[in-house]
Formats: structure tokens, C-alpha cells, sequence
């Protein structure tokens, strides 16, 4: 049989959203379903990539020859990440929170006139990997947009020092949904792809990958 193209790579993808505990009961979360994240993950092994998945909490079967490191919130994501280093690739497809509060010890009571919330901004794990010395040769973002998704894109790609941001027009049925419609944002251009479920994103996109890392 031929040698699958990623044979001998590690690619570290990140997926689904984080939570960040407000207390024992309660958390700040995002819509995000982690399908497209894990749908990448599936595609990259099966061509051979040695892939770490660090998911948030998602109710979703870890992919075949998947290494998988569950993760809660966004500074857990972000040791976990640290930790598998180094990788030839990087696909941060996570909805990770920007804010955390503090987390109190005891469930908050309720109090007459509402409450306050306090929010902390996260670390930025896309940014951080960019900015690090033994940064993944070939480094991709995703970019969830409601409007200017192009300019947005732009804009996160400098950003953030990716070589990619898959970006993606989050106005419709995207989260949660299995359909994608993405625009491949580098150096070189936009590349605008179809409309197709999020299976297929994922194999083209891996095979993008491979074409990029032979
Ligand atoms: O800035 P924005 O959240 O739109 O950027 C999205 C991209 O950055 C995604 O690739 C996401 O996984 C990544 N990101 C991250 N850490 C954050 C925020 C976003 O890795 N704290």
C-alpha cells in the first residue's frame, strides 16, 4: 500500500469550546460542538499523522489513533497544548473562552438587585504558539465570523503570526450544525471553498496540510 502522506507527523489540533467555572454549579460556555475539530483530527490520522486532540468538553467519540487530552477550561487548554509540543503542525480549531471570572469556592447566593460579574481576559493559545521560538512549522487559526469575514481574517492572520485561518461564516447554522462554508486566508490570497458538510472541510483541509508539510 502507498505511505500515507503525513506518515511521521505530529499534529497537534485543538477543538470544542471551554468552560470556565463561575462557581461549583455554574460556568461561562459557547455553542461551539467540537464536530469540526474532531472531524480534522479523524481526517489527519487517517493519513498517518501521530494527532493530539485537546478537547473541551464535548459529547463526541475520540477518532481512531486519536490521542485525546480532555481539557475544561482555557488555561487548562493552554498547559495542554504547551505540553505536547513540539508538532509539525498546528490546527487551533477551539472556541476558546476570551473571559474567566475568578471562580468562587461557594455556589454565589442569590441577592435582590442582580449580581456582577467580574471577567479576566484569557491567555490566546493561537497567538502564544506563534510567538514561541519552537512554534509548529505550519500554524492554523480559525476564524468564526458574523460579518467582514475576510477582512476579519485578514486582520487574525497577522495577528496572531498564523500561516491560516480557515474562516467561516458563523450567521447561519454553522455551530452545532454539520455544514461548513470556509475561506483559506494566507500570504498568498483567499481561497473560497463550497459549501460542504464538515467531513469533507476536514479531508480537504488535511490534504492542504499534507501538500504543505511534504
Ligand atoms: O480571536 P479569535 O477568538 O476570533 O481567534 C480564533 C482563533 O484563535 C481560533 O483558531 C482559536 O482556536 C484561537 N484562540 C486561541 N486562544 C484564545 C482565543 C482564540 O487559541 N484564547
Amino acid at each position: 500500500a502507498p505511505v500515507k502522506p503525513l506518515t511521521g507527523k505530529h499534529i497537534l489540533v485543538t477543538a470544542g469550546p471551554t468552560h470556565e467555572p463561575i462557581d461549583p454549579v455554574r460556568y461561562i460556555a459557547n455553542r461551539s460542538s467540537g464536530k469540526q475539530g474532531f472531524a480534522i483530527a479523524a481526517a489527519l490520522a487517517r493519513r498517518g499523522a501521530r494527532v493530539s486532540l485537546v478537547a473541551g468538553p464535548v459529547a463526541l467519540p475520540t477518532p481512531p489513533g486519536v490521542t485525546r487530552i480532555d481539557v475544561e477550561t482555557a488555561r487548562e487548554m493552554a498547559a495542554a497544548v504547551e505540553a505536547a509540543l513540539p508538532a509539525d503542525a498546528a490546527v487551533m480549531v477551539a472556541a476558546v473562552a476570551d473571559w474567566r471570572t475568578e471562580g468562587e469556592r461557594q455556589k454565589i447566593k442569590k441577592q435582590a438587585g442582580g449580581a456582577t460579574l467580574h471577567l479576566t481576559e484569557n491567555p490566546d493559545i493561537l497567538a502564544g504558539l506563534g510567538a514561541r521560538k519552537d512554534r509548529p512549522h505550519l500554524l492554523i487559526g480559525f476564524a468564526a465570523e458574523t460579518e467582514k469575514v475576510i477582512e476579519h481574517a485578514t486582520a487574525k492572520l497577522a495577528r496572531k503570526g498564523a500561516d491560516w485561518i480557515v474562516a467561516n461564516d458563523v450567521s447561519g447554522d454553522v455551530m452545532g450544525g454539520d455544514a461548513n462554508t470556509v475561506h483559506i486566508v494566507s500570504q498568498d490570497g483567499v481561497e473560497s471553498w463550497d459549501r460542504m458538510d464538515k467531513a469533507a472541510v476536514a479531508d480537504a483541509l488535511a490534504e492542504r496540510i499534507a501538500k504543505a508539510l511534504a
